[in-house]
């Protein structure tokens, strides 16, 4: 019996001094595992008297479930510590400051788009939209291009060969908006167009925005009017502008508009900015638009050659080379 309580008394305090959960297991099948020192005891009584048995039995159980808490106790103390230990040393200190994250930003010609459709818009004109691929009939014939017209030899245009193409400019819109409906029309039609084309003005696909007004009594002054409104709005600044004559199978007359602009050496000159006129009397009766009632004006822009002017760019590839040194500048 004094061994046992000598057992007891070395067991418990090892389990105590015990310093993390690999050493208190090691203890555990020491003592209590099958070839432990506890175990060995509850063996031996097969080999005991029986009334010597009982009382040993008895002891070598309570022996046996004394430790077992002692560990159980020891375990969850060592588990409490060590998830004390971990908090500390994972603690995140919310308080420093961020690692820098990169703020993204919207890309030149998106701002420049963003921008010129806010002022039309502004101005009372709404947005209409039309597809990318489209056919002879609304690129070119309802526009007034007849078969074998030289003009349509300007436009470089990529067919698919099945009577389809990408369309080459937003024009086309123009001719859906007023099939689809009765004047009074007032659309700017912002998109993606499509040219056979590529130098250090020029990319095979790039963005335009055409305008349509038709209504009674609209005029050329009413046209010159709300271009010059946009280019001082959109440049912020008071420019001058010049209407020069122009041919455009679709319009009648045609002009291309020019605003005053320094040269590089600083000398006064004149740019180019965009195409305009009076809508024919051909695409209007292709439309079913009487022009007898109604007249109107359109216009058409390249919103990459106001985003090179506006932000100073001088090659219109680099807008589509996605150099980020490029476009961080416009962030
Ligand atoms: N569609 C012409 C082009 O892409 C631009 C243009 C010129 C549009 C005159 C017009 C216009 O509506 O009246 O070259």
């Amino acid at each position: 019996m004094s061994q046992v309580t000598e057992l007891q008394q070395r067991a418990l305090a090892e389990i105590e001094a015990s310093g993390d959960l690999r050493a208190l297991d090691e203890l555990r099948v020491r003592y209590l595992g099958k070839k432990g020192e506890v175990t060995a005891q509850l063996k031996a009584l097969g080999a005991m008297e029986p009334e010597q048995r009982k009382a040993f039995g008895q002891a070598v159980n309570a022996l046996r479930d004394r430790l077992n808490q002692a560990i159980s106790e020891r375990r969850a103390a060592l588990e409490a510590q060590a998830l004390k230990q971990k908090l500390l040393s994972e603690r995140v200190d919310v308080t420093l400051p961020g690692r820098g994250e990169h703020r993204g930003g919207l890309h030149p010609v998106t701002m420049a788009m963003e921008r010129a459709i806010a002022i039309f818009t502004k101005l009372g004109f709404d947005v209409a939209t039309g597809p990318e691929v489209e056919d002879d009939h609304y690129n070119f014939e309802a526009l007034n291009f007849p078969p074998h017209h030289p003009a349509r030899a300007m436009h470089d245009t990529f067919y698919f060969g099945d009577g389809r193409l990408l369309r080459t400019h937003t024009s086309p819109v123009q001719i859906r908006v007023m099939e689809r409906g009765e004047p009074p029309f007032r659309i700017i039609a912002p998109g993606k167009v499509f040219r056979s084309d590529s130098d250090q003005t020029h990319t095979p696909m790039f963005n335009q925005i055409e305008g349509l007004l038709i209504g009674e009594g609209v005029s050329m002054a009413d046209l010159k009017g709300v271009l010059h409104t946009f280019v001082n709005a959109f440049f912020e600044r008071s420019l001058a502008m010049r209407f020069r004559p122009s041919y455009f199978p679709f319009t009648e007359p045609s002009a291309e508009v020019d605003i005053g602009w320094e040269k590089t050496g600083g000398e006064p000159g004149w740019l180019e900015i965009l195409g305009c006129g009076m809508v024919h009397p051909n695409v209007l009766r292709a439309c079913g638009v009487d022009p007898e009632q109604n007249t109107g004006y359109a216009f058409g822009m390249g919103v990459e050659r106001l985003a090179m002017l506006r932000y100073g760019v001088s090659d219109i590839r680099q807008f589509f080379e996605n150099d980020l040194e490029f476009l961080r500048q416009f962030n």
